[in-house]
Formats: C-alpha cells, sequence, structure tokens
C-alpha cells in the first residue's frame, strides 16, 4: 500500500512524529503546504497529522476539501496536543474535527 503521511507542524513535534510514522510504514512524508490534490491521488492511503490549536486539528481542511478524492482510500488523523488524553478530551476533539 503506498502511503504519504502528511502534516501541518508549526514548532516541529507534530513533524517529528509525522516522520517517526513515515519511518515505520517506509511511507512518504510531506508538510501539508507542499501537497495539493494531484499529489494525493498518488497514495492508496493517507496519514494526516496536525497540532491541536483551540482543540481543532490544524491544517485538516486539507482532507477535508479533498474529500470526494480521498473517501475511497484509506485515511487516518491524529494530532499532537498538550492536553492530558482523558476520555472526554478526546470525544471534544473527535466531536469538533470529525463527522
Ligand atoms: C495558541 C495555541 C493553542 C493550543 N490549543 C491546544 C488545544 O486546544 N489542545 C491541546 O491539547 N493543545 C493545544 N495547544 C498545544 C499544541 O497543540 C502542541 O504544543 C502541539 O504539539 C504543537 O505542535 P507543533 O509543534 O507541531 O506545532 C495549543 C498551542 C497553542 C500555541
Amino acid at each position: 500500500m503506498k502511503t504519504l503521511v502528511v502534516y501541518r507542524s508549526v514548532t516541529g513535534f507534530t513533524r517529528q512524529i509525522a516522520q517517526w510514522i513515515a519511518s515505520d510504514l517506509h511511507a512518504d512524508v510531506a508538510a501539508a503546504d507542499a501537497v495539493g490534490p494531484a499529489r494525493l491521488q498518488d497514495y492508496d492511503c493517507v496519514v494526516f497529522g496536525g497540532r491541536l490549536h483551540a482543540v481543532g486539528i490544524d491544517g485538516l481542511s486539507l482532507i477535508k476539501r479533498n474529500w470526494a478524492q480521498l473517501k475511497n482510500k484509506r485515511v487516518l488523523v491524529f494530532a499532537t496536543g498538550a492536553s492530558p488524553a482523558r476520555s472526554e478530551m478526546l470525544e471534544e476533539v473527535k466531536k469538533k474535527n470529525l463527522t
């Protein structure tokens, strides 16, 4: 399965984790700003990572605005943040960001 790990990172934590995931999966890795619809088309699986920002997943709009072409692929999303990973916090993040 051809996989792209794409991330939005401001201070580097999400980028580091994206690079670790890509290394384990033998996947390509790229910053979200450098990825457009044509590049997403090349992959069977897209892993997106962004930092939490006021409970929103920064950069997730890349996935949402390209959903028509991604919906038949495998898509995974992760987020980094400073909040403790309590279940109510995780539910709030899911509710705010995912349908
Ligand atoms: C303005 C601002 C808002 C943030 N909001 C959240 C938040 O709502 N939840 C959370 O867990 N972390 C929050 N954080 C922490 C960042 O998500 C965290 O430091 C993240 O790992 C940074 O990722 P980056 O190094 O890839 O930019 C916030 C940080 C900043 C600066």
